[in-house]
């Protein structure tokens, strides 16, 4: 079994996807699984983390000595990783967060009526959590990782989100047909801040997670 490398540390993990609701019956969401940051989970608590798990939309059980939260919105998991953050050695953002939100909520179902064409949905931006953490820096020292799922000039796109949103790792996927979204296994470059660059080949979602936190490990302050 690994090391417990993580022993004494607190990390935070996000997973899943939002959904952002229109009305009581229908929301915007996206197609993440949440198996990659479950896998986070389990391998940070394997390597004798202490584990926070903000979870949205995932239905999957609870992970055995991990301390979860169940989210649904954008609005909530910015909260709940605000709070959790303030507590954290690391957080990795591994959840699908919706770039943008319904202008409105209607409180009841919203109607087709006859002979009229549908209103067209206003969406407003919902805040980019990653780089909030990233600029705050809740606590000295803390190691901050986020996700990005690209389809094209994967490497370039990703050094550039990596510097705007000013984290220390971005695990960059390439979105493919069996890649990413609810597979189980995964593919990845991990980017530094510090210009380092780590090939994950075509795996299990597990063993990407080790990689992370392989990496995050020596950037741990003691
Ligand atoms: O900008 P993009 O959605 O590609 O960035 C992906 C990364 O940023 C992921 O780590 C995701 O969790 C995070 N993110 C966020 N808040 C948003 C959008 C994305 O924290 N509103």
């Amino acid at each position: 079994d690994s090391v417990p490398d993580l022993a004494g540390h607190h990390v935070v993990i996000s997973a899943g996807g939002t959904r952002e609701p229109l009305d009581p019956v229908r929301y915007l969401g996206n197609r993440s699984s949440g198996k990659q940051g479950y896998a986070l989970a389990r391998t940070a608590a394997a390597r004798g983390a202490r584990v926070t798990l903000i979870e949205a939309n995932t239905g999957f059980a609870d992970p055995a000595g991990v301390e979860v939260v169940h989210v649904g919105t954008a609005v909530q998991l910015r909260e709940a990783v605000l709070k959790a953050a303030a507590e954290a050695d690391a957080v990795v953002m591994a959840a699908a967060v919706a770039d943008f939100r319904p202008a409105s909520y209607a409180e009841g179902k919203i109607k087709k009526k006859d002979g009229e064409e549908p209103a067209p949905v206003a969406l407003v931006r919902n805040p980019d959590i990653l780089a909030e953490i990233s600029a705050e820096r809740a606590r000295p020292g803390q190691v901050i990782v986020g996700f990005a799922a690209e389809t094209d000039d994967v490497l370039a796109n990703g050094r550039k989100k990596l510097r705007r949103k000013g984290c220390d790792l971005l695990v960059v996927n390439e979105v493919g047909e069996r890649k990413t979204f609810g597979a189980e296994e995964n593919e990845a470059v991990v980017l530094a801040a510090d210009g380092g660059e780590t090939a994950v080949p075509y795996g299990p979602k597990e063993a990407l997670a080790d990689v992370v936190w392989d990496l995050v490990a020596p950037r741990l302050g003691t």
